[in-house]
């Protein structure tokens, strides 16, 4: 398969994943436990939705490997790896907000994001009827419209951020927050790293940090930014919650400048 073709595959699942998701949003939704602190939730539909992508992957991608938020990992012996988020933004899910997304990206090497190259990725949002793709070399689209990042930001740049889920991290991200807010014309939270990730590629936000985040979060996002002509770097990739900056070149640059004080 080319990587054309992995992405058109990325994509198709995506849209049958997040179909799935908002068919069973619409049916109600039952919290089938909690991960690492109380708000940090998990559904009965991130399993099923991250079980159809396992299947449909194994399928048609039978030595590919596989590492997911919901079931982990599995080497294949292919040298690519499935990098899947079935719901980005579970809170948003669970809260009935239409923030939430299916993340899918294909990489090769290493399963490790500091080593991979992303081959091809996509980022799907059901309920706001959006699909995002990209192809490495190939460029970022949003149904037939090529991405592409902002590069001027003349009132200021749009900026997106999260944060964890313990209550212990919120103090540093919030001076994160205050020191960003410099360049900033606004900062919006809006609950999904894809979509944000993939609102940057869009031109809908210029620059985006945050730490702590997952590669399932990232994985498809990235590839999107870059694609449409962004910089993304993970500083201090050792840290327990690396910080992951994303914008145009000018606005990655003054970010990754401004988020490093705290090293919380
Ligand atoms: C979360 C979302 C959120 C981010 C959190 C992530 P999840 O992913 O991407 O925007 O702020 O850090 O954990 O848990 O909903 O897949």
């Amino acid at each position: 398969m080319t990587a054309a073709d992995l992405g058109t595959l990325a994509a198709e699942i995506a849209r049958e994943a997040g179909d799935l998701a908002r068919r069973r949003r619409s049916e109600g939704v039952a919290l089938a436990a909690t991960k690492s602190t109380i708000s940090d939730i998990v559904t009965e539909a991130d399993r099923e939705v991250e079980q159809l992508i396992r299947e449909r992957l194994k399928a048609e991608r039978p030595e590919d490997g596989f590492l997911g938020e919901e079931t982990g990992a599995e080497r294949g012996s292919s040298g690519r790896t499935w990098v899947v988020d079935p719901i980005d933004g579970t809170v948003n899910y669970a809260y009935g907000m239409p923030g939430y997304s299916v993340s899918i990206a294909v990489v090769e090497g290493e399963p490790d994001p500091d080593r991979w190259r992303s081959i091809a990725g996509a980022v799907c949002a059901p309920a706001l009827g959006e699909l995002f793709t990209a192809v490495r070399d190939e460029g970022a689209w949003l149904d037939g419209t090529r991405l592409a990042v902002t590069t001027e930001t003349p009132a200021g740049a749009l900026l997106g951020t999260g944060f964890g889920y313990d209550p212990s991290t919120h103090d540093g991200d919030l001076a994160t927050v205050r020191r960003a807010m410099t360049i900033a014309r606004d900062v919006r939270r809006m609950g999904s790293a894809a979509i944000d990730l993939a609102y940057l590629a869009a031109g809908r936000l210029d620059g985006f940090f945050e730490r702590g985040l997952k590669p399932w979060d990232f994985a498809a996002g990235v590839l999107l930014v870059e694609e449409a002509g962004g910089v993304v770097t993970r500083l201090d990739p050792a840290a327990a919650r690396p910080m992951l900056v994303a914008g145009g070149p000018d606005v990655h640059r003054r970010l990754c400048e401004l988020v490093v004080e705290d090293g919380g």
